[in-house]
């Protein structure tokens, strides 16, 4: 069976970009998955180094470069094109995906969020502004989402949820750290659903 192709869309660290990567080579997508293009938007991201260590294909697209927002997504589809990506996973990447992306890859655009969606999504909930509207709300419980990426910002159909509790004495950092633990098991897991729904029943293990 052939392997899907993925492209991890990323701006920062790329911990989950690792953990996407680490469950491709011995995890457990190791017979269903490779990652064929790391693609920033920051030259600087960390990510793109993690990418060199892997021998993965990275490049780094500046939306400024481009004159508007939709040439910078065409250029990044031309780029999945030419590899022939099969999911595109969006892993701290910190742009709305405009419409020309969602429409060629409709379906097949994937994110991570570190809340449980639809709770603490939507425009402005990023990083710790994220953790910091959980606290304030006094929840007892967050955790992160995988989710099928459409128009609006964290919007889509959720593919699968992990929970993490809040603590007393959390701060946004204390919590992060424990919600992104969840998310570096949460990704890979999503991905394999995601791909085993692509696959005729027969061949599901
Ligand atoms: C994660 O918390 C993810 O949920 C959010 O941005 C953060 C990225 O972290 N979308 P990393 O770059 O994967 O380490």
């Amino acid at each position: 069976m052939e392997k899907m192709r993925i492209a991890v869309m990323v701006s920062g660290g790329g911990s989950n970009l690792q953990s996407i990567l680490d469950a491709s080579r011995t995890g457990n997508l190791k017979d269903l998955a490779e990652v064929v293009l790391v693609a920033s938007n920051k030259r600087d991201a960390f990510a793109l180094e993690r990418a060199k260590k892997a021998g993965v294909d990275a490049l780094t697209l500046e939306p400024k470069s481009f004159t508007s927002r939709a040439g910078f997504y065409a250029a990044l589809i031309e780029e999945f094109e030419k590899r022939n990506v099969g999911l595109v996973c969006l892993a701290g990447f910190l742009l709305k995906v405009e419409p020309n992306l969602v429409q060629r890859y409709r379906g097949r655009i994937l994110n991570i969020h570190p809340a449980l969606l639809p709770k603490y999504g939507g425009p402005g909930m990023y990083g710790h502004h994220v953790h910091e509207a959980v606290l304030r709300a006094g929840e007892t419980e967050s955790g992160c989402t995988v989710h099928v990426v459409d128009e609006e910002f964290d919007h889509g159909p959720v593919l699968l949820q992990r929970k993490a509790p809040v603590l007393p004495g959390d701060d946004a950092q204390t919590l992060a750290a424990r919600v992104l633990k969840e998310e570096h098991r949460l990704y890979p897991e999503a991905i394999e659903i995601f791909i085993r729904k692509q696959l005729p029943p027969e061949t599901r293990s």
